[in-house]
């Protein structure tokens, strides 16, 4: 049994209680079906309350058409939307989970688009935003009236359809925080001035709601404690906001957060990356709750029920987000309960495939947990029919992860790996400045291959002939990749070495360095970190549109900003095809003019990878069924290597 004793205490909130202080913020999943909550969102949902989860807050929807897009998010402007919502309540409250809805509009901060066009953004005045460079139209006071109905109304159908509280989004810079804001709200009305007025939207959208629900069902608002935005709120108004919706008798909590999607700045916390401390909102969040004597609720890099027991009982909140955690680990929560705490799968706030797929415009995910969001197809893991012999040639993410799938499913299974250690590019990857979490990968898939059983042989390189010794029905290769190393004019002449190299510290870089990097990704931005910090002068060259170009959105620009105060000079649209002994060539990919670099003393190489094939025409002649995963078939990212080693596992 645990010692969470914080953690695992019930909280009771109107007549609601809630069986422990564990919290899935509101997040949009993007698994809706034409704009409703269908069975994959169920699934999801229901493998989180299935895991022991105390509170769902579903995630954002839409419930007035002046914020509709065509991307896939839930609609509650209509009845339609009840039946889903009320099969997701029957599923989360079977397990012993309470549910709440959660009510957005964006106001400026969306692009809207429906078909390819940018619709109409409407906000409570027109202020540009920062982020999707919309320029909003004021909204009248009828459509103000409408969106408060609207408000009331969804709520209505949240309550029909069972659910246990609402939450109105006034966080992250949306539309009601827009209201909230003297610097966004420059209205003449009784919409905009004072403080009464700010407020009035909200209060009004609160009262909407609070009159078309039962008096059990429990509201709350989301809101930045500080949007960390030029233009954006500050605490001290956020706080006096919230003081006078207690006092009105508004709300039953807070859910504090922060952040603000208005500009690319305060948008890193709307999903903070890795760099940024654990639980870093709660000191802000604990301000708010000794104000306001309400229960605070609280998300941001809560990534291990320790870390949510210490906020608890510092008495920072009450209920702890713990959102990527349970989207990498649905098990999370029981397995805090029963104490078995390296069973769980810390997520590592990589935003690879949780937001990242998001904005990308696909269904969220886990690059460790690629059953996430996957549930109907890949929730269940099959025993093997017939227990097999399996050899996995490399322990790397998409090896390890192949091999313990096929031993968790009976098999029995071999992990050969030619290094001392296991984990492959990504114990490189942890290397890079403010990366060490990403090492978190290689510790939980080895506690796999540890339940799973998988016989572990390091040191151990293979051919086809020790292969075949080890008589084996199937053999998974996923041997990985090595630096891919293009002809460069004159690199003899010039100190040029790879960025391999500069991170294992097998070379040492002169002290004003070019980097050429092509991935534009992790590689060639932590590496500019790295060595600026250790006081070269770094020119970071890339071979696309800007720095980080690669990365998800929040991550990129919280490099980008190291990066300027670092004084790394990034030079975009380049190429390398040439050095010489002080000088680097590059090319403009587009105009094709020469950019020269000069007074440079080494330049370091991040030119992307080439799959490691060696073994493929050995390993043919031996007829047995084989199969390439991860970057030996072609060099990607962790994330596909480790979904290709969960299907190879699944499949042998
Ligand atoms: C894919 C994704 C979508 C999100 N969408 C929403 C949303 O719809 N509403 C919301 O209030 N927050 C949204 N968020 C922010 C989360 O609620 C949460 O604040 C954030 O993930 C930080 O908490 P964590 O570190 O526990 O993940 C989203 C986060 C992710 C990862
Ligand atoms: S993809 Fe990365 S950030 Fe997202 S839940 Fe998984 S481990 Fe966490």
């Amino acid at each position: 049994m645990s010692n969470f004793v914080h953690l695992f205490s019930p909280l009771r909130l109107r007549g609601l209680t809630i069986r422990n202080r564990i919290l899935s913020t509101g997040h949009q999943t993007y698994l809706a079906k034409d704009g409703l909550p269908g069975d994959d969102f169920i699934a999801y949902h229901e493998a989180r309350a299935r895991g022991g989860v105390g509170l769902i807050i579903a995630e954002a929807a839409r419930f007035h058409e002046s914020t509709f897009t065509d991307s896939p998010e839930i609609v509650v402007a209509t009845d339609d939307c009840i039946p889903g919502y009320r099969k997701l309540a029957e599923a989360v409250h079977r397990h012993g989970a309470a549910l709440f809805g959660q009510l957005s509009h964006s106001g400026r901060c969306s692009k809207r688009m429906t078909a390819g066009l940018r619709g109409v953004a409407y906000a409570p005045s027109a202020i540009p935003d920062n982020r999707f460079h919309s320029m909003p139209r004021e909204m009248p006071v009828a459509l103000i009236e409408e969106i408060v109905a609207a408000a009331g109304a969804a709520a209505a159908r949240f309550a029909e359809a069972g659910l246990d509280g609402i939450e109105l989004l006034t966080s992250h810079g949306l539309l009601f925080s827009q209201f909230l804001n003297p610097l966004t709200n420059r209205r003449q009305d009784s919409y905009g001035g004072s403080r009464e007025n700010r407020m009035r939207a909200l209060v009004q959208a609160l009262r909407a709601i609070r009159a078309n629900v039962p008096e059990t069902m429990i509201l709350g608002i989301r809101i930045s404690v500080e949007e960390i935005e030029a233009d954006g709120l500050e605490a001290s108004e956020v706080i006096a906001v919230c003081q006078e919706l207690k006092r009105l008798g508004a709300i039953d909590y807070v859910n504090a957060t922060i952040g603000s999607m208005a500009g690319l700045g305060g948008s890193i916390h709307v999903v903070p990356p890795m760099d940024i401390a654990q639980a870093y909102v709660a000191p802000q969040a604990g301000t708010l709750r000794a104000a306001l004597g309400l229960p605070v609720f609280v998300a941001g890099r809560i990534n291990q029920p320790q870390i949510a027991e210490q906020v608890l009982a510092s008495g920072q909140a009450d209920m702890c987000g713990m959102t990527r955690a349970m989207i990498s680990d649905p098990e999370m929560a029981n397995k805090a309960k029963a104490g078995k705490l390296d069973d769980i799968r810390a997520c590592i706030a990589c935003n690879q495939a949780c937001i990242g797929h998001y904005h990308a415009g696909y269904a969220i995910s886990c690059i460790q947990n690629p059953a996430s969001g996957r549930e109907l197809t890949l929730g269940e893991l099959p025993a093997a029919s017939q227990r097999r012999r399996i050899v996995v040639v490399g322990g790397g993410p998409a090896g390890m992860k192949a091999a313990a799938t096929a031993g968790l499913r009976g098999h029995q299974v071999i992990l050969c790996e030619k290094s001392a250690r296991l984990g492959g590019q990504a114990l490189l990857a942890q290397m890079l400045p403010g990366r060490a979490e990403f090492g978190g990968l290689v510790t939980n898939l080895e506690r796999e291959l540890a339940q799973a059983g998988v016989e572990v042989r390091l040191k151990t390189a293979v051919d086809a002939t020790t292969i075949q010794a080890m008589a084996p029905d199937a053999v998974i290769v996923a041997t990985g990749a090595h630096p891919y190393l293009p002809t460069i004019e004159g690199k003899d002449e010039g100190h040029v070495v790879d960025a391999w190299a500069v991170l294992k510290s097998e070379a040492n870089p002169g002290s004003r360095v070019v980097i050429a990097d092509w991935r534009c990704d992790w590689i060639g931005m932590g590496l500019a970190e790295k060595l600026a910090l250790d006081g070269r002068h770094v020119r970071l060259a890339v071979n696309g549109v800007h720095a980080g170009q690669n990365l998800q959105m929040y991550l990129r620009d919280h490099w980008a900003a190291k990066l300027h105060r670092l004084g790394v000079e990034v030079i975009p649209y380049a190429r390398l095809f040439g050095v010489d002994r002080d000088t680097a060539y590059l090319m403009h990919i587009v105009s094709k003019e020469p950019i020269v670099c000069e007074q440079v003393d080494t330049v370091v190489l991040a030119l992307g990878h080439e799959s490691e094939t060696a073994l493929g025409a050995d390993l043919a002649r031996l007829g047995l069924p084989i199969e390439y995963i991860g970057d030996c078939l072609s060099p990607r990212s962790a994330e596909e290597a480790v979904y290709e080693g969960l299907l190879a596992g699944r499949a042998v």
